[in-house]
């Protein structure tokens, strides 16, 4: 069976997924392709041709489109709930009731009209919509490889109506307990306060996350935004998750929080700086965000953790790693899987294997990220021949071995290897690297390269026979969507990634599934003793992640890198 996800309703985040007889084959991001971080208001045009390219499927042969965003009845509680929550804005209310479905039917249309472009055969081809939060929850379930009765989680800011799920997985079945709906959506106050704290929402939450442990939670009390309803809660439209007349505007822009909030809380937040009161502002918004999933967790799924141990997660809460890390030290989680494309991108992929399952293929667990496209030495080097003059290439005989040299003597290098990842974090195929004891790396890497702010943690790629004493933990760790607590004896052998917290956002790396990316941890072992490289993404601040041979010279030449892994060549400046 061949099923193609194709997720991009929402406005944000367009990607392309495919599986062919319960293997993911391919999944790519659209903004990779066309340059463009998000690609808002885009179709996974790109994306959907790469899949099919990849896997050598002929479009016609597609058995089913499924697509993370559904029809929903108005017999359910869902249009109701949010026509009477938005009652002062009753454009928003009355179309939720009288003509709550025209997002879906126009977000059909276009993947009808994207289908045919593609040379999908409609009148072959099922066109199978998903729920948006079941999908959420197919793509944390389905590929975690649970063969137990599991709990899950989803939290993001909202699909079409829902805005958190908490169910339960068993026996290859998503069981909804209950969820929450818009405007009461804890993803929705995150990114309000995003939007608050100066950054972009859908973009900027990890950096009031990264924000968060520089303040003091205690100093100002974020909790009048989200009151305590029955068994659940309810957030508070007169300051966060607001619409129409009720949101803040300056210069032109609108925003998700009102003029009451910069009544009681100040200014918006408008330069780079992590300062007072904003920094304190940050840990109050991370903690209650925490508090209040710990709380829904209680209520709704302690029982079945405390049945199984199991919790899989996704939705764009779960790129929350401070969250996942107070997740995993619940006494009732012994094992915790993320999805680590859990953004609306992995809806393609969680969409995709719902319909997989639901038509009787089985769905093999998730072994890896690197889903994306990979290039040749030979498709390098024609990339290399248009820089003739800005720069000089070399093929190595030991490209771990002399990429670990470079980093070693305290030079940041881009490497750029296999197949591109497909979710938010760079794990080793697309990445810029650095040694994290060599002094004042991370700070370079912020200034001169990367062009982003200087309080941002780095994240840290291990090698599996040292993650345990590092990490204090055996937990598995493979795609950075945890921070643990940094052994106090490693401290000072890594200081370039320890967060000010003591803690770090951790990949553990395995032979199996990256052996190129193995072999160089291995090489920095024997150089520096520390099987360990700092690894951030390989962009700038405000682009996509790299894709191609040419994208990662562009981003090479338009930054202060002096040295460029691509393939086999070892790349240097002129
Ligand atoms: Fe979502």
């Amino acid at each position: 069976m061949i099923v193609l996800g194709l997720s991009g309703a929402l406005k944000h985040d367009p990607s392309a997924a495919l599986l062919v007889d319960g293997e993911t084959v391919a999944a790519a991001e659209e903004e990779r392709f066309i340059r463009d971080k998000h690609a808002k208001n885009k179709l996974p045009l790109h994306s959907a041709r790469f899949c099919l390219e990849y896997a050598g499927v002929d479009p016609a042969d597609v058995d089913y489109v499924a697509f993370p965003y559904a029809p929903i009845n108005l017999r359910g509680p869902a249009r109701w709930h949010y026509a009477k929550r938005y009652w002062y804005a009753p454009d928003r209310s009355l179309d939720a009731l009288f003509n709550g479905n025209r997002r879906f039917r126009a977000h059909r249309r276009s993947i009808i009209g994207l289908g045919k472009e593609l040379g999908i055969n409609w009148s072959r081809t099922q066109f199978v919509p998903v729920e948006h939060h079941l999908s959420h929850a197919s793509s944390a379930y389905h590929l975690s490889g649970f063969t137990q009765k599991c709990a899950i989680l989803g939290v993001d800011g909202k699909g079409e109506y829902a805005t958190t799920f908490l169910g339960y997985g068993e026996g290859g079945r998503i069981h909804k307990i209950k969820e929450f709906y818009d405007p009461d959506s804890l993803g929705g106050v995150y990114g309000a306060v995003t939007e608050y704290l100066g950054f972009e929402m859908l973009d900027g939450e990890y950096k009031v996350m990264g924000m968060a442990p520089y303040g003091d939670a205690s100093k100002y009390d974020l909790s009048p935004l989200i009151a305590a309803k029955g068994d659940g809660f309810k957030v508070n439209t007169a300051l966060v998750n607001a619409v129409g007349l009720r949101r803040y505007k300056d210069a032109g822009q609108k925003f998700f929080f009102t003029p009451k909030l910069v009544d009681w809380l100040g200014p918006r937040r408008l330069d780079d700086a992590a300062d007072d009161p904003y920094i304190h502002y940050a840990a109050s918004m991370q903690a209650l965000f925490e508090k209040w999933v710990m709380t829904l967790i209680d209520h709704y799924l302690a029982d079945i953790l405390a049945e199984t141990g199991k919790l899989a997660f996704a939705g764009g809460g779960a790129l929350n790693v401070k969250l996942n890390q107070r997740l995993l030290a619940r006494p009732d989680v012994d094992e915790l899987f993320v999805q680590p494309a859990s953004g609306d991108s992995g809806t393609a992929l969680g969409a995709a294997t719902q319909v997989a399952m639901s038509h009787g293929d089985r769905v093999s667990p998730m072994r890896h990220v690197y889903l994306g496209p990979s290039y040749t030495n030979e498709q390098c080097l024609t990339a290399l021949q248009a820089h003739t003059g800005e720069c000089q290439w070399q093929k190595m005989t030991d490209p771990a071995g002399q990429t670990a040299d470079l980093l070693a003597a305290g030079h940041p290098v881009a490497w750029f290897q296999g197949r591109m990842e497909f979710g938010p974090r760079a794990l080793g195929g697309r990445s810029i690297l650095g040694c994290p004891n060599a002094p004042g790396i991370a700070d370079r890497i912020n200034e001169q390269i990367k062009f982003r702010e200087r309080w941002r943690p780095f994240c840290l790629s291990i090698l599996d026979q040292v993650a345990a004493e590092i990490l204090q933990s055996e937990h598995p760790a493979p795609y950075m969507t945890i921070t643990f607590n940094v052994a106090e004896s490693w401290r000072s052998r890594i200081p370039e990634v320890v967060h000010v917290d003591g803690t770090v956002r951790a990949q553990v790396v395995e032979r199996d599934t990256n052996p190129r990316y193995y072999a160089l941890l291995e090489a920095m072992q024997v150089r520096t003793g520390n099987g360990v490289v700092l690894n951030t993404s390989l962009n700038r601040r405000g682009e996509a992640m790299v894709c191609s041979p040419q994208d990662a010279l562009n981003m090479f030449f338009g930054s202060d890198l002096q040295y460029l892994v691509l393939e086999d060549w070892l790349v240097t400046k002129c």
